[in-house]
């Protein structure tokens, strides 16, 4: 059963919790499941035989026309076109925040890839620092939803029309924590990295403080990656609390803030007991 708090939801799927009975509530997939690997693209099949394809169309190549499709809102014509640029507003930097999602799972599953025996540890490097990049293009997003961009009055507009949806339920982004160990079950990157300093006959705290050593730059990008996860959760918990209320409940459910505030666990303990850091914050 997952217990939030405020909202009991078993396992098929459907909460308990008095305020929201009978709601189906869309559990994240499985952490493992429908994963593509490094360069893949989910949904499309593997065909090893096809060739550069030049495309002719800009729109058809991103896709523009579909994403617009989805700018529909749940805001009632009634509320006006200022009410409804802001919910737009809300809606498309949660969906810019999923394509960053996938494209962190993508650059996740190359460093995995890459910090096999035998490959190439300063990819893995790359495809971390792009990592943590992306995270912090997410957070500056994030940031545009709150005072001055947004405000407590204008997301009252629309927010109760969300619930029970909310964030909580991105499979990307259960899939990300899993990457990150933060899902109960042991991080691939981790797991990867370990394997490579054993495989060089060294530990983490040499390597940590051995800029000559070829897993340097990989340790301390682990690092990047984990301040940048933890640094958008602190923004995140920051706008619950600017644009809703300290102690308002989430639309999922949750205790929100206080629910947010628990969710800040720092990602690699081990790295960060290796520099003399207890925890990430
Ligand atoms: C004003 C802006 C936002 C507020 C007030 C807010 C609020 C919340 C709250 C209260 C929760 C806890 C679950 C619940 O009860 O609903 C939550 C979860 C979540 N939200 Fe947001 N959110 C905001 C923007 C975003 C954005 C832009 C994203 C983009 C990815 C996002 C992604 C998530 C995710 C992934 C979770 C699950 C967090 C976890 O499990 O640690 N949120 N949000």
């Amino acid at each position: 059963m997952l217990e939030w708090s405020g909202a009991l939801c078993e396992l098929d799927g459907v909460c308990r919790n008095p305020r929201r009975q009978g709601v189906i509530f869309e559990r994240p997939r499985p952490a493992g499941g429908n994963q593509r690997g490094c360069g893949e693209q989910p949904g499309v099949a593997a065909d090893t035989s096809r060739t550069a394809t030049p495309m002719s169309r800009y729109s058809e190549y991103v896709g523009a026309d579909q994403i617009l499709d989805l700018g529909f809102v749940v805001s009632a014509d009634a509320a006006g076109a200022s009410a409804k640029a802001d919910e737009l507003h809300f809606k498309r930097i949660h969906m810019e925040s999923e394509l960053s999602l996938a494209q962190v799972l993508t650059d996740m599953h190359c460093a995995v890839d890459f910090l096999k025996p035998q490959t190439d540890v300063q990819k893995a490097r790359f495809h971390l620092d792009r990592t943590a990049g992306i995270i912090k293009g997410m957070e500056a997003k994030l940031n545009l939803l709150r005072p001055p961009y947004f405000t407590q009055e204008r997301f009252e507009e629309f927010r109760d029309l969300l619930a029970p949806a909310s964030g909580a339920q991105s499979a990307s982004f259960a899939r990300v924590r899993h990457f990150l160990g933060l899902e109960g079950t042991e991080s691939p990157i981790y797991k990867q990295f370990i394997n490579a300093v054993a495989g060089h006959g060294t530990s983490i705290p040499v390597v940590l403080r051995s800029p000559a050593s070829p897993l340097y730059e990989v340790a301390h990008a682990l690092l990047g990656v984990a301040t940048a996860y933890e640094s958008w959760a602190w923004s995140h918990y920051q706008n619950m609390r600017l644009v809703v209320g300290e102690k308002k409940e989430g639309t999922a459910g949750t205790l929100g803030a206080d629910f947010l505030k628990g969710r800040m666990v720092a990602p690699f303990p081990e790295l960060w007991s290796a520099i003399g850091v207890k925890k990430g914050v």
